[in-house]
């Protein structure tokens, strides 16, 4: 299985915007609680915002890939069938357009895929047009946990519109197991159920109160969108994203 979205890499290196003390061996201890999942590959995706970032993007692009390389190392030494790839939870920003001018936008394992996380407390109206720009410049955006934008500001943005688009989105597996509230879990499900969701993510921060298990929602996926489904999401689906 692979996991899109997951912030292991925290634990690696110490990150601007994350408040964590790196420390490998809870690094290690989330990539051995994927393992036993069934999760094969990991997307690393520490956050990533531009706004907060001045003049330090390309200080924290290189930081995000070497950290990659320094965890994956570790993983082999001690034997853990798991492989992390590069990415980031790349947050909306009028910025977007000139990072990926300067090829430091965080792709997702260096493909054209790149996940987004638009705005969960601004309108942004500006967002949708980012979208695009990307597009035009020949990325496909990949929105993080678009469920969590059902109480949002920018919730008029259409899913239905966005697949239209090309765009792909990202489902939480805690969402769907209804660990953000009533409202998330049913964008969640109706995503799932539509057929718009693009792959999931365990968004896992730490062990124990946000683990990085996939198969914890396989039930649900499967009641709702059929099944099958979850496989499909965890596997081939994804594996499109990750380019493979
Ligand atoms: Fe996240």
């Amino acid at each position: 299985m692979i996991d899109l979205h997951n912030h292991l890499v925290r634990y690696v290196v110490k990150l601007p915007v994350h408040a964590t003390d790196p420390d490998m061996e809870v690094a290690v201890q989330m990539a051995r609680i994927a393992e036993e999942d069934g999760i094969r590959t990991i997307v690393s995706t520490p956050h990533f915002r531009p706004e907060r970032m001045g003049d330090e993007a390309a200080r924290m692009y290189d930081l995000l890939h070497s950290a990659v390389d320094t965890l994956n190392e570790e993983l082999q030494r001690r034997g853990i069938q798991v492989e992390v790839l590069t990415g980031a939870e790349v947050a909306m920003s009028e910025m977007l357009p000139d990072l990926a001018k300067r090829k430091l936008l965080p792709t997702i394992a260096g493909t054209r895929h790149v996940l987004i996380e638009l705005p969960q407390t601004t309108y942004a109206p500006w967002a949708e047009d980012m979208l695009f720009k990307l597009q035009l410049k020949g990325y496909t955006p990949v929105i993080a946990h678009f469920e969590r934008l059902a109480d949002a500001p920018v919730k008029h943005i259409s899913p239905q519109v966005l697949h239209e688009r090309g765009i792909k989105m990202q489902v939480n597996c805690e969402s769907l197991m209804g660990r953000r509230g009533r409202s998330v879990q049913d964008l969640g499900q109706s995503l799932i159920r539509e057929g718009l969701a693009a792959g999931l993510g365990t968004d896992a921060h730490e062990p124990e109160h946000s683990p990085p298990l996939l198969t914890t929602c396989r039930p649900i996926v499967d009641r709702v969108g059929g099944r099958g489904t979850f496989d499909h999401l965890t596997t081939q689906s994804a594996a499109t994203i990750i380019g493979r």
